[in-house]
């Protein structure tokens, strides 16, 4: 049984976890616009870091695992955290504050199992390769470039990437508020721009290779 503060403690670190995990992948990815090279060596070498010290994969692997472990703190956290504020809230609770506050977290709720729901099939995609969009499964930059050539996977992954935007605005503030830093007026207006600015650029980073490719910018 953890208390409450202690499992938005463990949502909040996960959650910023998760932050720089998409940015690193963000990062990642554009390095399609310089070559399909640059992004077969940069796939490559996500495998082979620190060999030998460490077998083929194994960094990697270690990178999965904390990914894995994040989550489940992540989900843990929600959940429990769900189910004590239904169980608290009684029937005739039904202040304006808390249904304002009610519907975010509504928001996070649905915008999470989206994101979980899109993360399966984007791992079934890229990782497993068990969906293959585009036909030839060729290296790991072909496989972007074909998939990204239908339009209805780039509109799929345009929805996920605003579920994704509206899940790291409201959650990077979320996280500066159990943190602590949403005490004055200045740290308030700095979470907020904080939650803006790194949803603005993980969306629009990650946006940025599949249109390129749809738009025949990239081949
Ligand atoms: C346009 C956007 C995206 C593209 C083009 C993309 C592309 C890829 C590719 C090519 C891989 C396989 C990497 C490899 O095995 O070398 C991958 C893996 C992955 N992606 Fe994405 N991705 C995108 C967005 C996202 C988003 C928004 C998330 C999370 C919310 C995400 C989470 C993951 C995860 C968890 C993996 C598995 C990493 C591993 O192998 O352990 N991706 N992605």
């Amino acid at each position: 049984m953890h208390s409450s503060i202690g499992l938005k403690l463990m949502m909040a670190v996960s959650g910023l976890y998760f932050v720089f995990f998409v940015l690193f992948h963000m990062y990642g990815n554009l390095k399609i616009l310089a070559s399909h090279e640059a992004f077969d060596t940069y796939a490559h070498h996500l495998r082979t870091m620190f060999e030998p010290i460490l077998p083929y994969e194994g960094f990697l692997w270690i990178f999965r695992l904390t990914l894995i472990i994040a989550l489940a703190a992540h989900v843990y956290s929600a959940l429990t955290l769900w189910s004590r504020a239904n169980t608290a809230r009684g029937a005739k609770y039904e202040v304006k504050k808390a249904a304002a506050a009610s519907l975010s977290s509504k928001w996070m709720r649905w915008g999470g199992i989206a994101l979980i729901l899109f993360v399966l099939f984007h791992l079934a995609q890229f990782t497993l390769l068990w969906i293959n969009v585009g036909g030839y499964r060729g290296t790991p930059a072909e496989r972007v470039v074909l998939a990204f050539q239908q339009p209805w996977l780039v509109l799929i992954y345009v929805i996920a990437l605003l579920a994704l935007a509206m899940h790291l605005r409201h959650g990077v503030w979320s996280a500066c508020q159990t943190l602590g830093w949403t005490n004055t007026a200045n740290s308030r207006r700095y979470a907020n721009l904080a939650g803006v600015a790194i949803s603005a650029i993980t969306v629009i980073g990650f946006l940025i290779p599949p249109l390129a490719i749809l738009f025949g910018v990239i081949q």
